[in-house]
This record gives structure tokens, C-alpha cells and sequence, in this order.
């Protein structure tokens, strides 16, 4: 395993991107929307730096099919879907590659009643993107290469990893 992005990193990085949120969403009704599972850790760690009242729910989708890396039909499960009506929305998401997840929910969350709807992920690949979608807050830039760790998964193993990495032979 080599290691992208250190435990320290995420910290600092996170602690920031909190930071920013609160400045931006004072006295707005927001509503932090977890893309699940990836995203899990991350919002753990992110809403504890907001220091606003706020609402958190989960949506489930999933595109990737077992160790494979090429994206299949969007599953989306809304069965912990929020109420969003008049709402100000952060979808959260664990990593932009193709963005068709994100722009699919932000469009979900607009047919929902949301009030705005605004995207914020940890991580975003270079070069892989097939939507056009500029997320409103992110972590860090990274290069193509599958990686695991701080929720993100190969074959549902490595999210507890404090850091992110790339697995050996997967660059
Ligand atoms: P799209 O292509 O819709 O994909 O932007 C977003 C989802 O794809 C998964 N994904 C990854 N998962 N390591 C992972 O563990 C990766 O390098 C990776 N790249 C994409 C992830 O579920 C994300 O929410």
C-alpha cells in the first residue's frame, strides 16, 4: 500500500472544509445528504467541525460492481432519504471520478423540493470526469489511480484505514 494522503492531511483538510461550510451556511437550514458507504467516516469527522445547527441523512448509490472499475447502471436507494423541502442541501460524497453520481443526486435533491443544493466531496480524481460538475468544496486533487482507506473500498475492505492509499499494482 502506498500512501496518498496522510491521517494528519485529512485532518487538517477536513477541519478546513468545516470551516468554510460554517462560514457560508450561517443561519441557513442545511441539510448535510452522506452518499453511504464511502462517505461514512468523512461526514463523522466533518460535522463535528460545523459548529451550526444542521441536519444529516443518507442516501445509498451505488455504481461499481465488485472489484471491477468500470461504472454500471446507478443504483440509487432513497429509503433514509430526507424530507428536503425548503431546505439547503450538501450532498457529500467520498470521491468525484465520473461525477455521473453526484450531478444524478443533485437532480434528485432539486425534484425533492430542496431549496439548494450544493456538493462537497474528499477527494477528486484528474482526468476521469464525464459530467460536467464543479464540486463546491473538496478535499484534494488526485491522480487516476483506484484508491482505499478514510471509507473508500476495494471489495468492501480498507475503509477503516485512517489515510488514504493506493493499493500495490493498482496505480
Ligand atoms: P462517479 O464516477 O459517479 O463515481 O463520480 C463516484 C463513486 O465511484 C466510486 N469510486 C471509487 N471508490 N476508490 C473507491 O473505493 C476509487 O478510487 C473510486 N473511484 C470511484 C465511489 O463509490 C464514488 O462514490
Amino acid at each position: 500500500m502506498k500512501v496518498l494522503i496522510t491521517e494528519d492531511q485529512i485532518r487538517e483538510r477536513v477541519a478546513a472544509l468545516g470551516r468554510q461550510i460554517e462560514a457560508d451556511y450561517q443561519g441557513k437550514p442545511l441539510t448535510i445528504v452522506a452518499v453511504l458507504t464511502g462517505s461514512l467516516i468523512l461526514l463523522a469527522d466533518l460535522i463535528r467541525q460545523i459548529g451550526l445547527p444542521l441536519r444529516v441523512a443518507l442516501l445509498q448509490a451505488s455504481s461499481y460492481k465488485g472489484a471491477t472499475m468500470t461504472a454500471g447502471a446507478l443504483i440509487i436507494n432513497e429509503a433514509f432519504a430526507p424530507d428536503v423541502i425548503g431546505r439547503d442541501v450538501l450532498l457529500l460524497d467520498d470521491i468525484l471520478d465520473t461525477g455521473h453520481t453526484l450531478s444524478t443526486l443533485v437532480a434528485r435533491m432539486h425534484e425533492r423540493g430542496a431549496n439548494s443544493v450544493k456538493t462537497a466531496v474528499l477527494l477528486r480524481k484528474l482526468g476521469r470526469q464525464e459530467v460536467h460538475l464543479e464540486p463546491d468544496y473538496c478535499g484534494f486533487t488526485i491522480p487516476d489511480a483506484f484508491v482505499v482507506g478514510y471509507g473508500l473500498d476495494f471489495n468492501d475492505d480498507y475503509r477503516h484505514l485512517p489515510h488514504v492509499g493506493i493499493l500495490d499494482g493498482m496505480a
